[in-house]
Formats: C-alpha cells, sequence, structure tokens
C-alpha cells in the first residue's frame, strides 16, 4: 500500500512540510544503512485518541542510537513531546507513527562521526500488517536471524532490515503471509518484523532476547497480560519443531499487533483457528489500545486532536 501523506513532518526540533522531509543521495545512512527508527501506533479511544506506550518506544530508540555510538541532541522527554507534537499537528488518528535518526549528509567514509544525526519523525494511516482472515499462512524461512556480535539485535536499526527483507521476500514468494527465522543454532528468533508467541499445553512461550530477537514492545505488552490473566510463561529457547505440535501459534508487533498464525510450512496448527489463549490476549491488547478495557498498566498517551464531528445521523 502506499505511504498516505500528511502535512507535517518533525525534523531537528521543528514541523516541516511532509514534501520538504528530504535528504541528499550521497547521506550516509543512503549508502551503509546508519540508522536507527522506531514503530509505534495511536489509536481511537472513545473519548480521541492515545498513543500506545511512547516512552518505551523512544526509550528503546534511544537505546538503538547508545548501541551506535550517535550522539542524539534530544532526550526522552523531548522526543515523546515531539511525537504528540507531529501527532497532533497532522490529527490522523488511527496512525503509525515512524521516528527515525539517521546520519545525514558530511563523509563519504565508513566511520559515521563526519555526517551529522538527523531526527525525523513522521505519522500517517497505516492498517492491518498481517494478512489472513482467521489466522496467517507462514513459513519458516531458509535465512537465519543475525548471529550474535554480527548487527545487533537489541538495536532496531535499518540495516537489520535487509535480512528481514530477505526473509519476507522469500515467504511472499512462496505464498505465505509471512516468514518466521531461526538464530544461527536452528532455534526459533522472530518474523521478519514481529515476535513469536507458542501456546503448548496450556504454558505460554517465546524466545528469549539472546536468540537474535528484537526486544519487541508489544512482546512485552503481550507477557504482562499474559501474566495478569494468570497463564503459565516462560521465555526459553524453542526448537523449530514446536511450532508444528503447538496448540497456537501467534505473532505480536506493533505493526502486527496480535495476530494469530493458522499455519506453519502447511501444517496446520491447532485445530487451524485462533485458540482460545490467543483470543484473550489478543481481546485485552485490542481492549485496552483502544480504550475500551481500563488502561490498567498506564500504557496510554492521549493526544488531542482536531477531527471532523462524526455527522450526526
Ligand atoms: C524484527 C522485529 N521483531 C519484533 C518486532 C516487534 O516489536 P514491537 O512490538 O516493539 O513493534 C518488530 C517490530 O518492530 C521487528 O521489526
Amino acid at each position: 500500500m502506499p505511504i498516505q501523506t500528511t502535512p507535517n513532518i518533525w525534523h531537528n526540533g521543528k514541523l516541516i512540510p511532509w514534501e520538504q522531509a528530504n535528504i541528499h543521495v550521497m547521506s550516509h545512512v543512503v549508502h551503509y544503512g546508519s540508522c536507527v527508527f522506531e514503530g509505534i501506533r495511536c489509536y481511537n479511544q472513545p473519548q480521541g485518541a492515545a498513543i500506545f506506550r511512547l516512552p518505551e518506544h523512544m526509550q528503546r530508540l534511544l537505546d538503538s542510537a547508545k548501541i551506535y555510538r550517535m550522539e542524539v541532541p534530544y532526550d526522552l522527554e523531548e522526543l515523546c513531546a515531539a511525537v504528540v507534537d507531529v501527532v497532533e499537528a497532522n490529527s490522523v488518528s488511527p496512525c503509525y507513527i515512524r521516528p527515525i535518526i539517521l546520519r545525514g549528509y558530511g563523509e563519504i567514509g565508513v566511520s559515521p562521526k563526519g555526517s551529522p544525526i538527523e531526527v525525523y519523525i513522521a505519522n500517517f494511516p497505516w492498517g492491518k500488517y498481517i494478512e489472513g482472515t482467521g489466522g496467517a499462512d507462514v513459513c519458516v524461512s531458509s535465512w537465519n536471524r543475525m548471529a550474535p556480535n554480527t548487527l545487533p539485535s537489541l538495536a532496531k536499526a535499518g540495516a537489520n532490515y535487509m535480512n528481514s527483507q530477505l526473509i519476507h521476500m522469500e515467504a511472499e514468494e512462496n505464498g505465505y503471509a509471512e516468514g518466521i527465522a531461526l538464530d544461527v543454532n536452528g532455534l526459533i528468533s522472530e518474523g521478519s518484523g514481529e515476535n513469536v508467541f507458542v501456546v503448548r499445553n496450556g504454558v505460554l512461550y517465546t524466545p528469549p532476547l539472546a536468540n537474535s530477537a528484537l526486544s519487541g514492545i508489544t512482546r512485552d505488552s503481550v507477557l504482562t497480560i499474559a501474566r495478569h490473566l494468570g497463564l503459565t510463561v516462560t521465555e526459553q529457547a524453542l526448537p523449530r519443531e514446536l511450532l508444528y505440535i503447538a496448540d497456537e501459534v501467534f505473532f505480536s508487533g506493533t505493526a502486527a499487533e496480535v495476530s494469530p498464525i493458522r499455519s506453519v510450512d502447511r501444517i496446520v496448527v491447532g485445530d487451524g483457528k485462533p485458540g482460545e489463549i490467543t483470543k484473550k490476549i489478543a481481546d485485552e491488547f485490542f481492549g485496552i489500545a483502544s480504550g475500551l478495557k481500563p488502561d490498567r498498566f498506564g500504557w496510554l498517551t492521549p493526544v488531542k486532536l482536531n477531527l471532523p464531528e462524526p455527522v450526526a445521523k
């Protein structure tokens, strides 16, 4: 789906028109993938709109930047305020928010030190990410996730998404909605843009971060909700074949939200329908995000939007 534009993008402290948020082809990021970014959702609420887990996302952005020795001239509070500013100025909800910190135009050598740090925050409408009503048909990728101590998986860096593209393109070419990658030891890692959960005999499993998985904010939300619901939750290394004999499998992610998986490598998961535990977690997740259930974990940042009044019937 082509990006739907909005009027403003936040750039280094001020709002600029969408069309003017351009970088030069010789910018460091274009050649070496030197950027870190976030993906955040803003949901409609009965009384307006709210951003889901804004400080956690912006803290992860700063952590990603720190790993890559990027000196960001804004602190957590300033970055959160900037997101609120651009979302309120554009007044589009629901929307997806894309903050990005990149190394801009300066020097062309691999050393990034001579290229300036640029911070941009855009937001735009974006709907459902994982296709498949009643669950997605996915495969295990022939591509592995990055080996430890190569590209750090705890940094949400642009360069990691070259690997994600290989995983996703292979899946698409073969008629699947998404691919699940293993780590270099053949253990389950994550989807190209999602964390993975497995349910077997009433226990909820997900791989630990040491299996080259991103520290997903939705992953954390799912773990928190599951514990709150009294489920047994374990973060442990998981063999590939657990996907084939699981009762339930689902993805979590900001774009994917909580997305049930119907089959893996054409092997049907459970009875082929979204499972009870997946449904309970999704119900709580969407209930909180949409303001229909109490924000019991303090995950929402309300925003004031200038939306047209609904037409009275
Ligand atoms: C590789 C990868 N893993 C996991 C996730 C899920 O992370 P989050 O729930 O923070 O969006 C994402 C999405 O950002 C991702 O790109």
